[in-house]
């Protein structure tokens, strides 16, 4: 994983142009980096104040193994893709009613569309 974001990293610095998901992820790492890497981890099993988010599109919500989940992400059942994701970020609260995730909500679409890039790229 570090590795492609380093080589798409040197392919920005080089002056290519990405195709715009890669370009997504970059920009959505960053994004990650401020706002979500203090409380999740990217490598499977890593345990912050949330779940590792390695693989999480994809897969079923509140699964992530190792972690106590509120009850209401633990009997979801339902899988993340990236929809539902965007619309998690945007407003956790409203998306998953009793969500322990102390996270307002993500206002920019654009940012929220990259992030959820860079979430794919986690597996
Ligand atoms: C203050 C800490 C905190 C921040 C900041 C935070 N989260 Fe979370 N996140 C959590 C916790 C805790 C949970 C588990 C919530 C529950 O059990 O209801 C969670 C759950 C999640 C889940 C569901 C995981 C699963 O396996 O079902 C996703 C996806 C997620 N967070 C993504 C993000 C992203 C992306 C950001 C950055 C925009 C972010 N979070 C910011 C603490 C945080």
């Amino acid at each position: 994983m570090t590795r492609t974001l380093c080589t798409l990293a040197a392919g920005l610095l080089a002056g290519l142009s990405l195709p715009a998901e890669a370009q997504d992820a970059v920009t959505g790492r960053k994004v990650f980096g401020g706002s979500c890497a203090v409380c999740h981890g990217t490598t499977p099993g890593e345990k912050k104040m949330g779940p590792s988010l390695f693989g999480v599109v994809g897969r079923k919500a509140g699964s992530a193994e190792g972690f106590r989940f509120s009850r209401a992400l633990a009997k979801d059942g339902r899988s993340w893709n990236p929809k539902r994701l965007e619309a998690f970020l945007a407003n956790p609260r409203k998306e998953i009613p009793g969500t322990r995730m102390a996270y307002a909500g993500l206002r920019n679409a654009e940012q929220r569309k990259a992030l959820v890039a860079y979430l794919a790229t986690l597996k």
